[in-house]
């Protein structure tokens, strides 16, 4: 049995099918219809609904998820708020009444998940944020949401005037949800949860010890992080998945320790909480991070599912091969610790034996001679697939390139050290003319392929003027 509360109401479900998506069982089982299916892939939001839970800081906050790609099991624990749970008695809540009052709406498909994805600005803005709310704000709490026909101006005005209504009182859903005693543990069992149809199955194991079990028992399960990878294998591939074991209940899992050296972080770390993790030692990597899908997209998916998922498009790996991450795998046999280079074996292929899960990512921190330099080149801003990244750790001591570690994504079956690139580098003098002369040698590191992001020629080019653009970077001519 699962346990997660909507709009108030403590709900137990069992025998439904752990392949069902949380909108499939919002629409199909409660028949709140206001959450929409229009891409069914994480890309427009009009599935967008709210997830309240405690953030790393402690305070309770909501974030906005795409119900389309979420599962319903990854909802045990948690508190669950829909547009249908916004209204208190007759009064429409800030938000709805601005979108009301600006002419944010004309269809009304996108407009739930647009309303969903605002009250989470303005419940996080008034509850645990100060300041006014600015349009950056605004532009990241909607970067996963597509209006096609009313047009974002009105959305904007109904954004920045939401404020301007009285905040809903401490009856209404959204805060009684939040003053609750937020402990998922008295409010959900304290061992694996489960649903179960039709000889599908799909286990929530409460701690790493309970992981180890299962995954000993059925070592052909599949792993459930955020589900932004996994997810459009079941809507967009239809495929079913006979056992599924979701992590998101494991807070070990999420665990981040700093030691002078490293920074250790759990690999169920989503993107939206690594923010805050990694802003201090390597904000060009939370640069990197912002730009990672919508805002819904990061508040569930997770650094170890992007290095998991072993994508040669993955964003983050690129950035753990320039750092020299080690990643820590676990299994009911111990740990073993590896360098991520040596993960990946080809296309999707990784170190990864059976009954085995990533546990962990070590990054080390740079030292003062160090910089960490981050590109991510693709058709738009926000919300779309790299056509190159490229990541460079760059040392030098005075007037000398010291060391060069520079890894690309999007140029090869896998992420992959620039080898050559980064010989041509070491030892030579610490200036824009050795990045130049370097930049001609990538076209020797990778052959990449043409497809609908970029050609073969396009790739290269990009590489080689980010080359230019890291040693711009360095010496400080951007
Ligand atoms: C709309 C949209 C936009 C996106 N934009 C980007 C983008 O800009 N850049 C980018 O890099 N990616 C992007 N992605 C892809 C995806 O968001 C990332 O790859 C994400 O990091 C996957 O993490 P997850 O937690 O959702 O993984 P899941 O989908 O849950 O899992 C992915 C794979 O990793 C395995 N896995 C997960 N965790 C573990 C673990 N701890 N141990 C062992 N195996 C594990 C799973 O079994 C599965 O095979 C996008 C996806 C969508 C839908
Ligand atoms: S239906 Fe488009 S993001 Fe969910
Ligand atoms: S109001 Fe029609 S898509 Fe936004």
């Amino acid at each position: 049995m699962i346990r997660f509360c909507l709009n108030g109401n403590w709900i137990e479900e069992h025998d439904i099918d752990p392949n069902w998506t949380v909108l499939r069982y919002l629409r199909t089982n409660k028949r709140q219809l206001a959450a929409k299916e229009g891409c069914a892939g994480g890309d427009c939001g009009a599935c967008s609904i709210l997830i309240g839970q405690q953030s790393n800081t402690g305070s309770f906050e909501y974030q906005a998820i795409n119900g389309c790609i979420t599962l319903l099991g990854s909802l045990h624990g948690k508190f669950v708020v829909t547009v249908e749970g916004l209204k208190e008695a007759e009064q429409l809540h800030p938000v709805q009444q601005a979108m009301v009052e600006k002419h944010g709406s004309q269809c009304g498909f996108c407009t739930p998940g647009i309303v969903s994805a605002l009250t989470a600005l303005h419940f996080n803005r008034l509850h645990n944020q100060q300041g006014p709310v600015t349009d950056h704000d605004i532009h990241i709490a909607l970067s996963g949401n597509l209006c096609r026909c009313t047009g974002y101006r009105s959305i904007m005005d109904a954004a920045h005037a939401m404020f301007d209504y009285p905040a809903p009182t401490e009856h209404s859903v959204i805060n009684r949800s939040a003053v609750m005693q937020f402990d998922p543990k008295s409010n959900t069992q304290a061992h694996t949860s489960y649903l179960e149809k039709d000889g599908r199955h799909l286990y929530v194991p409460q701690s790493e010890q309970e992981l180890q079990q299962l995954l000993e028992k059925y070592p052909d399960a599949k792993l459930w992080a955020g589900g932004t990878d996994l997810g459009l294998e079941i809507t967009q591939q239809f495929k079913q998945f006979d056992r599924i074991i979701s992590l998101h209940q494991i807070s070990s899992l999420k665990a981040v320790t700093h030691s002078q050296k490293e920074i250790r972080i759990g690999a169920m770390l989503t993107y939206s909480e690594s923010e805050s993790v990694l802003a201090k030692s390597f904000p060009s990597f939370v640069q990197l991070i912002e730009r990672i899908g919508s805002r819904q997209i990061r508040n569930l998916g997770t650094l170890g599912g992007n290095v998991a998922n072993g994508s040669p498009i993955g964003d983050t790996p690129p950035v753990f091969f320039a750092l020299n991450a080690r990643l820590v795998l676990s299994s009911i046999n111990g740990e073993r610790e590896m360098t991520i280079q040596d993960f990946y074996h080809g296309y999707k292929q990784t170190d990864l034996k059976k009954g085995e899960y990533l546990k962990a990512i070590a990054i080390p921190k740079l030292s003062a001679q160090q910089s960490l330099h981050v590109f991510k080149v693709s058709k738009r801003k926000d919300d779309d697939i790299s056509a190159v990244l490229l990541a460079a750790v760059i040392e030098h001591e005075g007037e000398v390139i010291t060391d060069a570690r520079i890894a690309c994504g999007g140029m090869a079956a896998t992420p992959l050290h620039a080898v050559k690139t980064q010989q041509a580098l070491i030892g030579k003098p610490y200036t824009l003319s050795s990045f130049e002369q370097a930049s001609d040698v990538i076209v020797q590191d990778y052959s990449p392929i043409k497809d609908v992001r970029a050609t073969k020629e396009y790739r290269l080019q990009v590489a080689k003027n980010l080359i230019i653009k890291t040693g711009l970077e360095c010496l400080g001519g951007l």
